[in-house]
């Protein structure tokens, strides 16, 4: 009896220069500042803007984020938040897409007496560190904010504080990528690495049998990006999955939510953001989940998000629902990212952004700029070195508060 024939690879091809492995918000921007520095790209991801960047709220919070243990990447995110206007800019002027970019200010406020303990102490933190936040009082906070329910404990705000749509942002970046001849999506997963005689990485192998090569890979696939190198054992990419769920809830019928600073809150405990953008969408944030199953959404979490957000915001109960998202945050141990040389040659890192994807994106863009280019990435993202891991062994657990 004849063997049946070996289904053909869909995804081999001739080799190009630079081959991005994932394509959310940060391989999109990896091939955009590839094909920049003109190479020719090629994206592989099997749902391209569909992962972690699909869920994210886009808020760029780097002052009310800051968490206590994490002033480096206080110092990190800082930096990137300023470069965030130029890229936008310089997106929607290659793009034609409007990415959403708003300066709208953070208010963070505290349900309870204990919330409002905690909510003074990451204050006084967080100006220790020089950032630019200060309490205001529940007048203040009203007039910000006039939708606040009835439990006030303590506020502060956070005038520098912006955010984009980080849907819109992939949108803008596959336009650019759409219209350059020089580019190319491929719908596929990636399995591994493929390596010439010498050890350096030439390419990928995709979960359908076929090859894609490359002088140049660049590894920036999010929760997965583990798997993609677990044949590499020299390169430490010790990214786990932190499940998030964000809710986006339709405020078109109610304007007054889109001229909203972003809020954000802590409900006996329970971390909780609200983000209103122009379009009328109010996006609600997230859970944080080590070591969940990232295989469906579990009711109770979107119960719990929508009672602390309505805690805070009672006026929420009359907007639609309409998405519910759950995807993995990629976490490494010390929540900065891995942006420059794997250690092997061929291989580039650009993963283990965590809940910063977004907001990192601009530094990362840089750092990539100037390793193309062969120069050295701004100090700024110096702390994101993947070189830094080799010294490391185990993660650990903490996931921080979303
Ligand atoms: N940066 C917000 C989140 O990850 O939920």
């Amino acid at each position: 009896m004849a063997s049946p024939a070996r289904p053909t690879p869909r995804t081999s091809s001739a080799s190009v220069d630079v081959l991005v492995v994932g394509g959310g918000i940060i391989g999109l921007t990896a091939a955009w500042r590839a094909l920049r520095a003109g190479s020719r790209v090629t994206v592989v991801d099997p749902d391209p803007g569909g992962g972690a960047t699909h869920a994210a709220a886009g808020m760029l919070a780097p002052v009310s984020e800051a968490e206590h243990g994490e002033h480096g990447l206080a110092r990190v995110n800082v930096a990137s938040a300023a470069l965030w206007s130029g890229f936008a800019r310089e997106l929607t002027a290659a793009s034609g897409v409007d990415v959403g970019l708003a300066a709208s200010g953070t208010l963070t406020v505290a349900y309870d007496a204990a919330d409002a303990q905690r909510c003074r102490d990451l204050l006084a933190l967080q100006r220790s560190w020089g950032l630019d936040v200060h309490e205001v009082t529940s007048a203040e906070a009203r007039e910000r904010v006039p939708l606040l329910g009835p439990h006030l404990g303590a506020a502060t705000w956070a005038a520098g504080e912006q955010h984009v749509d980080p849907r819109a942002v992939v949108r803008a970046l596959r336009a650019v990528l759409g219209r350059d001849a020089r580019a190319r999506v491929v719908p596929a997963a990636a399995a591994g690495l493929v390596r010439d005689g010498r050890g350096d990485v030439v390419g990928v192998r995709t979960a359908d049998g076929g090859t894609l090569r490359a002088d140049l890979v660049v590894l920036a696939a999010g929760a997965r990006s583990a798997d993609v190198v677990r044949d590499v054992p020299e390169v430490a990419v010790p990214v786990r999955p932190v499940v998030g769920t964000t809710l986006r809830l339709d405020a078109r019928a109610a304007p007054w939510f889109a001229g909203l600073p972003v809020l954000r809150g802590t409900v006996q405990h329970r971390p909780v953001y609200l983000v209103p953008r122009a379009s009328g969408e109010v996006v609600v944030g997230a859970t944080s989940d080590e070591g969940a199953a990232q295989d469906g959404t579990r009711s109770g979490d979107v119960f719990a998000l929508l009672r602390d957000a309505r805690a805070l915001v009672p006026g929420i109960d009359e907007l639609p629902l309409v998405d519910v998202t759950t995807r993995a945050r990629p976490a490494t141990p010390d929540h900065l990212p891995l942006v420059g040389h794997s250690g092997v040659p061929g291989l580039l890192l650009a993963t283990g952004h965590h809940r910063n994807g977004v907001l990192q994106t601009p530094l990362t863009a840089a750092t990539l700029d100037a390793l193309l280019a062969g120069t050295d990435p701004p100090d700024a993202a110096r702390p994101c070195d993947p070189q830094r891991m080799l010294t490391r062994t185990a993660p650990t657990t903490s996931g921080g508060p979303a």
